[in-house]
């Protein structure tokens, strides 16, 4: 299992296999942003559409394999405000069904974590939805729970779902903290 960035050219390259592993989370129930069911040309349409926020350095995204096949990504959003350049928000971490349970999304969510602090980013910051199996995941990475909205999000069946807001200071900021 590797994971690597993806530049646009290569996320391009990618996004089928992107877009199969968004229907694949939508399916399964995983609240990331889309209603089921999820066409597979709308996820193939909503990846593509990720490129220009990569080339503005907005959004950076990583690919996890097993052999060539992509089975896992996450992304980090960087804010545009002059404020906020310490930080970024962590997205669209994603595992494929078949190959959960394995460490792939403790690695990935490594992965970004690192190169975060080598971007200079001290804080990190995510909502994920509420006692979803990805909370257990960044509590056991160190990430502090802040609090939950109410009806933040409709889950892919359509109910409104709280979510939990977590954050989690890295690099100098968790040597300031
Ligand atoms: C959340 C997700 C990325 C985890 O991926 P994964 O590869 O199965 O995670 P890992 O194998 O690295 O497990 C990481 C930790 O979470 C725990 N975990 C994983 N799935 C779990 C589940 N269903 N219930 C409880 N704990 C779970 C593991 O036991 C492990 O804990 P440990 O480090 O204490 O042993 C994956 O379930 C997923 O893609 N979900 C759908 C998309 C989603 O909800 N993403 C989060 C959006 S914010």
């Amino acid at each position: 299992m590797i994971t690597e960035p993806l530049d646009e050219a290569r996320l391009l390259d990618r996004a089928e296999e992107l877009a199969a592993l968004l229907v694949d989370s939508v399916e399964g129930g995983a609240s990331v942003g889309f209603l089921a069911p999820l066409d597979a040309a709308q996820a193939l349409a909503w990846w593509r559409g990720r490129a220009a926020a990569m080339a503005t350095g907005e959004l950076a995204v990583w690919a996890a394999y097993e052999g060539t096949r992509v089975v896992g990504t996450v992304s980090l959003v960087f804010p545009d405000k002059p404020n906020s350049r310490h930080r970024a928000e962590l997205v669209k971490l994603m595992v494929h069904r078949e190959a959960r349970g394995r460490g792939l999304g403790r690695r990935l969510l490594d992965t970004a974590e690192r190169a975060a602090v080598a971007a200079g980013v001290t804080l990190l910051h995510l909502d994920t939805e509420t006692d979803s199996p990805a909370e257990h995941l960044y509590r056991a990475a160190g990430w502090t729970r802040l609090g939950e909205i109410p009806d933040y999000a409709a889950s892919p069946a359509g109910v409104l779902r709280p979510t939990t807001i977590y954050y989690k200071q890295v690099g100098a900021g968790a040597r300031a903290a």
